[in-house]
């Protein structure tokens, strides 16, 4: 959020954060009067004494649990994020995903797997995927080839929701799987579910992984776009309104659940794990 912000307002090198810091803005203006003042009359302004003023750095913490069994040098990856918007307490977004997520990671004791279940409750999602940013940003070449598959939960229960799967047929992103996407897709088909298809357009934790080679995909139920008429035929719900009409406000809270749609992802997500925990049969090598 600052980092476009400043990238609209000065010049200079500003870049991506390259740790794993939260940035926040500085509660005093008066930190940041000179230099917007400066500014104001033209004058060049150094962009990371700018950033040092008015800026507080906060440490945050990528929450990762890995199975003791599984072969470990073949891992399948799944995330939601535990942090959530200043503004509300993030029921849906993404307390759906992460509290799904912890169920089946308690569940999955009571099994033996071959591949090992890796586990992440990323942080700083909000701020610019700053966590899953980091995360992969840190891993060797051997590291990064164990993660066979990443597959992201983020928002599962929204109150007006679709059932939406991340489109692997998508030039830009060739890390997108397809045989994740067909999962999915069988798995709402089986349920007699409808599903559509949205794009990989980086805006949840997959992105550092399928730009990092790493296939990956998810699953959605809709932040702030408006559901067709199509759609409503489909999934039911209101046409014309937003699927999470509580989307990054105060109240995504516990009622800004469609519990319905929670259930079924839940069964979702602990099928995927499964699934890839006990074979990826059909993957590329
Ligand atoms: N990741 C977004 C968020 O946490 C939500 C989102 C996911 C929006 C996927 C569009 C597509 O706010
Ligand atoms: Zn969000
Ligand atoms: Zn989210
Ligand atoms: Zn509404």
């Amino acid at each position: 959020v600052i980092y476009n912000h400043m990238q609209g307002n000065l010049s200079g090198t500003l870049g991506q954060p390259s740790e794993h810091h939260v940035a926040t803005f500085g509660i005093s203006d008066t930190d940041a009067e000179p230099f917007i003042k400066k500014l104001q009359t033209g004058e060049t302004v150094d962009a990371s004494a700018y950033i040092d003023a008015i800026v507080e750095n906060i440490g945050t913490t990528n929450v990762i649990a890995q199975t003791k069994g599984g072969d470990p040098k073949n891992c399948v990856m799944l995330g939601g994020h535990s942090d959530s918007v200043a503004e509300g307490p993030g029921i849906n977004d993404d307390g759906s995903g992460s509290l799904t997520l912890l169920e089946i990671a308690t569940h999955l004791t009571k099994y033996t797997v071959n591949n090992c279940v890796r586990f992440a409750w990323w942080a700083g999602e909000e701020e610019g995927l700053l966590g899953s940013d980091y995360y992969v940003s840190q891993l060797s070449e051997e590291e990064n080839m164990k993660i066979r598959l990443f597959m992201d939960y983020d928002m599962l229960a929204s109150p007006n929701y679709a059932y939406q799967v991340y489109n692997a047929t998508n030039a830009v992103n060739p890390a997108g799987s397809e045989e994740l996407r067909d999962l999915y897709t069988g798995f709402y088909k089986a349920h007699g579910q409808n599903h559509t298809y949205i794009p990989f357009d980086g805006r949840s934790d997959y992105d550092a992984f399928i730009r990092n080679g790493i296939p990956g995909g998810g699953i959605a139920t809709g932040a702030e776009g408006v559901k067709t008429e199509k759609e409503a035929a489909m999934f039911g719900g209101r046409a014309g309104e937003w699927f999470d009409h509580c989307y990054h406000q105060l109240c995504d809270t516990v009622n800004n659940l469609n519990l319905e749609a929670w259930e079924l992802n839940a069964k979702l997500v602990a099928h995927s794990v499964a699934t890839y925990a006990v074979s990826f049969k059909g993957f590329p090598e």
